[in-house]
């Protein structure tokens, strides 16, 4: 059985679309912990709720010893506002992967993240949105590109209606992305 250790500083429906997709079979793998940015995130509540272990670290160095207890084959960043340290990054080389709310490379990169990156997209009047999978590297945004999902933005979409579309995409592709993952390392 693969491991995945989750990382999340929101609402973590991402995190709820993981642990729904393993109660379902759809992913073979158990997410032995939650690294959380802050205290009294909605994530929290949903790993405890399911039996899994959180972590809020404060160093760097707590932050790797935490990620190792957990053994994980692959770490997922969902929605994790926090710069990851490099340290990490070098451990697990490939086998950390994102997921961004935009069509990378467009929106992507310092400052986008959360609403900003919805509002730039209807700003720019794009016909087009969606979100990306994506390996974790030291350059912000840049890794190589797993897979994408693409969805209409409608003439009328505010960026909270974009928003909600694409989180929509998101909760289906991430986990079908964890699992082809964990397919092709068996
Ligand atoms: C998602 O839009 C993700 O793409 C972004 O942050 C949001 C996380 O949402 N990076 P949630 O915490 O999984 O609900």
């Amino acid at each position: 059985m693969k491991n995945i250790v989750v990382f999340a500083s929101g609402s973590g429906s991402n995190l709820q679309a993981i642990i729904n997709a393993i109660i379902e079979n759809r992913i073979q793998a158990k997410i032995t912990g939650l690294v959380a940015s802050k205290i009294g995130i909605k994530a929290i509540d949903i790993a405890k709720a399911n039996h899994i272990p959180v972590f809020v670290t404060q160093t760097d160095e707590d932050l790797i010893e935490a990620v190792d207890s957990c053994s994980p084959d692959l770490i997922v960043l969902a929605g994790y506002l926090k710069k990851i340290p490099a340290a990490l990054i070098d451990l697990y080389p490939g086998k950390m992967i994102n997921i961004h709310p935009s069509l990378l490379p467009k929106y992507g990169g310092k400052g986008f993240y959360g609403m900003n990156v919805h509002r730039a997209v209807i700003e720019a009047k794009e016909k087009e949105s969606g979100c990306t999978v994506h390996i974790v590297t030291t350059e912000y945004d840049k890794g190589p590109i797993v897979a994408q999902a693409r969805i209409s933005v409608k003439p009328d979409f505010t960026p909270e209606d974009l928003a909600a579309a694409v989180l929509l995409e998101e909760h289906k592709l991430l986990p079908k992305v964890i699992q082809q993952i964990i397919n092709t390392e068996n």
